[in-house]
């Protein structure tokens, strides 16, 4: 069976009072459509087709892609004339329609209604629901076949009764649909050309219209409005949390947890309550993620520890190294195994060696800092003249005091040691001591000035 997807993703979601087009609002960091494509992807089609048409421009160019082939519905005139759109370009057996504002659909749902296309057959998603106003709804003869669906504003009361609603989501034999489509009119309560009419002329057809239904009924929900939106962000992310546990992670509070990407986890990691995991983030076996913490694109290799409150972007740590709390490590940040990073340290492609250890108050940006190194508080890289950055380079070993200046481009090599209060600007050898700093001068008697007296 060869497949193609259309995704009707062209209405303007009014309701969303928004200049942003609705199938564009985001759940968990992705687009609602990008998320239908990304599980029409996993059905491996041989072509996606979607639907545009209310802020078309802003859909495509956020979401172009080779696999992807954008039809524009000038006038939305119907899910059935929507659908028509796309079916010049269709190749294959077998359509799958899915909707850019349903994005909670499970791959596994799919798969079965996919499995229902077979000769004399079509599959038909359905939802059982204890009140489906607004919805289409199943209508299905003695025997309890499906023989039509009403939309709610065309159906009588004793249709309204019906339970059974249409998700709009169906897999049709391509060569039929293309008759159907051509076929539909627009002699109804609302004026346009319904998608749904096609199960009538189905079964008019000979066809049986076979259904399933999804496990769960958040999966078949849109989002019309910013509420609905939270409602769907919720369920995913309590959905992501459960899957996340099942693998092996305790999760203090799964309601205060947020996943916005794609995130690989090992066993026994614990993560506190209120962290956000953006993008692609990999935790290995026994990672402890403290309360508050942000971690985007990075990796935490065995054992990491991640204290409270800190922000951690394109990092790689390595295994048993901890960060935090109120730590921030900017992208190209490199922790060696057991590297310690303490309270209010930024780093910013900085390469902190095993055992490395800036423990506060620091800015490290473009450093390449060598194993067992200590660097004291309030230590800054001056990496930027105002035009270009520069590398400061530490060895092993070395100890830098307090409150230093490292005036890039400079060196210091291993086993060296500046003093406290240090604005180091050329290379310190090995071993040696640099003090880059005024002496200290006391003057015997001084007197305080005292206060002038006003008249
Ligand atoms: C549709 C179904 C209804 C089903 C419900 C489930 C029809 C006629 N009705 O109703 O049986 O219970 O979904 O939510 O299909 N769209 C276009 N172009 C158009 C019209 C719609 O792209 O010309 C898109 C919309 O952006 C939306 C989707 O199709 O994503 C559904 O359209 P909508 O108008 O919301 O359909 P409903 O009235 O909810
Ligand atoms: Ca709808």
């Amino acid at each position: 069976m060869s497949l193609e997807i259309v995704i009707l993703a062209a209405g303007q979601g009014t309701r969303m009072r928004s200049a942003l087009p609705k199938v564009l609002h985001p759940i968990a960091g992705n687009s609602m459509l990008g998320h239908v494509i990304h599980s029409a992807r996993q059905l491996d089609p041989q072509r996606i087709h979607v639907v545009i048409g209310h802020g078309a421009d802003a859909v495509r160019e956020r979401l172009a892609a080779d696999d992807l082939n954008f039809v524009l519905q000038d006038k939305q005139l119907g899910t059935g004339h929507a659908v028509a759109q796309a079916v010049p370009f269709i190749q294959s057996d077998t359509v799958l329609v899915l909707y850019g504002d349903v994005p909670l659909i499970e791959v596994e749902t799919l798969q079965r209604l996919l499995k229902l296309v077979v000769p004399g057959q079509m599959g038909l998603l359905t939802v059982e629901l204890d009140d489906a106003t607004g919805y289409g709804r199943i209508v299905r003869d003695t025997d309890g076949k499906v023989s039509a669906i009403v939309e709610h504003k065309d159906a009588t009361e004793a249709q309204r009764a019906i339970n059974e609603g249409n998700t709009g989501i169906l897999a049709v034999p391509a060569d039929r649909l293309a008759d159907w489509t051509s076929r539909l009119s627009n002699n109804n309560v609302q004026g346009e050309y319904y998608l749904t009419d096609v199960i009538e002329m189905a079964v008019n057809d000979g066809l049986v219209v076979a259904t399933e239904q999804p496990h769960d009924a958040m999966e078949v929900q849109g989002a019309n409005d910013r509420k609905q939106l939270s409602e769907l962000e919720r369920h995913y992310q309590l959905r992501a949390g459960r899957r996340l546990m099942a693998q092996g992670v305790t999760l203090r509070d799964p309601a205060r947890f947020d996943v916005r990407g794609e995130i690989t986890v090992g066993r026994d990691v614990l993560i506190d309550i209120n962290v956000i995991l953006e993008g692609k983030v990999v935790i290995e076996d026994d990672v402890v993620i403290g309360p508050n913490c942000v971690i985007k694109d990075s990796t935490l290799r065995k054992g990491v520890v991640i204290k409270a409150n800190s922000h951690i972007e394109g990092a790689i740590l390595g295994e048993g190294s901890d960060a935090g709390p109120f730590a921030r490590l900017r992208p190209g940040t490199v922790l060696e195994a057991r590297a310690h990073v303490g309270n209010f340290v930024e780093l910013k492609n900085a390469h902190l060696g095993e055992g490395a250890k800036a423990g506060h108050l620091a800015y490290l940006g473009d450093a390449e800092i060598g194993a067992r190194t200590n660097i004291g508080a309030g230590t800054i890289t001056c990496n930027y003249d105002g035009v270009n950055k520069w590398k400061t380079v530490l060895g092993a070993d070395v100890f830098i005091g307090s409150n230093n200046s490292l005036v890039a481009p400079v060196d210091i090599l291993d086993g060296a040691t500046t003093a406290a209060g240090s604005t180091i600007t050329s290379t310190v050898d090995k071993s040696q001591l640099a003090i880059g700093r005024a002496r200290q001068k006391n003057i015997d008697g001084w007197k305080r000035p005292e206060k002038v007296k006003k008249s």
